[in-house]
């Protein structure tokens, strides 16, 4: 933006429009307290899309040619913060839950893999580490694992896809595992890190909204959301919560972050811990 145009205002009526579509289409609630970052965030699109207001850019993105628009309106306000190996406890206690989900595996057969759910994946980090962990855990055995990694956001998804990271994006990440599970780029890609096909080919990545039924065809083992419901309200949750409890394995592990709980839902899974759950 240059020094002579002014931002175009985002007014309250505007606000609770644009607030209640993305409250409809994805569940996260936009507070008062988030007007400044959608007007800034919006604001770019208003700008590059050359709209004329925020009611003019509601009206479009709530049309069938803005379909396209409407995903990117919810990319540019969706929170996409993550980093490896993230909430380090409960890679640990996924560690420990493996050798006996792997000796039912095998009891049942050689391709029968362990399956693990992503949901809310972001740019990838969360998924890779699982996938690290697993393969770390399970490298004596003959039990294949598969990881679906999913998320809202097409964006988040392309980088996720890439597994290609800047160098200082990887801090967390062990040594022995940096040298068993990424490359190092050189040339022009000097400064990042890729991680290596064999862990890349283990995830599968695809745009899931949660607030849909899903429908994969094999039920999980573990489920991964964490750090995404926290943007939701209660009765969201507990719908989230309800669909996470159907597509688990009996006796499936659901996994939250840190600072959430199931506490006050409608639910019928067990406390295994501080943010972890058992059908
Ligand atoms: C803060 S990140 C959490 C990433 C990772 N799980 C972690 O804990 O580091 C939240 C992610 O949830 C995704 N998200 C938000 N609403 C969603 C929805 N309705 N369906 C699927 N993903 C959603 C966002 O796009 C974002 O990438």
């Amino acid at each position: 933006m240059t020094l002579f145009q002014s931002a175009t205002e985002l007014k309250d009526n505007e606000y609770e429009k644009i607030s209640r579509l993305v409250y409809e289409q994805c569940g996260i609630c936009l507070h008062e307290g988030k007007k400044d970052l959608v007007k800034a965030r919006l604001g770019k699109r208003l700008r590059e899309g050359g709209f004329k207001s925020f009611l003019d850019y509601y009206k479009y993105v709530t049309t069938k040619d803005g379909t396209e628009e409407l995903i990117t309106m919810i990319d540019s306000i969706s929170t996409n913060v993550t980093y490896f190996f993230r909430e380090e406890k409960h890679f640990q206690k996924m560690t420990t839950l493996l050798p006996e989900l792997a000796r039912e595996k095998e009891k049942k057969g050689r391709t029968e893999a362990i399956r693990i759910w992503t949901a809310g994946c972001s740019t990838g980090e969360e998924p890779y580490s699982v996938a690290m962990s697993l393969s770390e855990c399970l490298k004596d055995r003959q039990t294949p694992f598969h990881i679906t990694a999913t998320d809202i956001s097409t964006r988040v998804l392309q980088t996720a896809t890439q597994g290609v990271y800047p160098a200082d994006k990887v801090k967390g990440v062990p040594p022995p595992l940096m040298k068993r599970y990424f490359q190092y780029g050189t040339g022009t890609s000097d400064g990042q890190v890729r991680i290596k096909r064999e862990i890349r080919d283990r995830i599968a990545f695809e745009r899931f909204n949660l607030m849909d039924i899903p429908r994969f065809s094999h039920p999980f083992d573990i489920i991964f959301c964490r750090n995404v419901m926290i943007y939701f309200d209660k009765s969201t949750q507990s719908a989230v919560v309800k669909r996470f409890y159907d597509v688990l394995q009996p006796s499936g592990h659901l996994f939250i972050g840190h600072s959430e709980t199931l506490t006050g839902l409608d639910h019928q899974f067990h406390y295994v811990q501080p943010s972890i759950y058992r059908k």
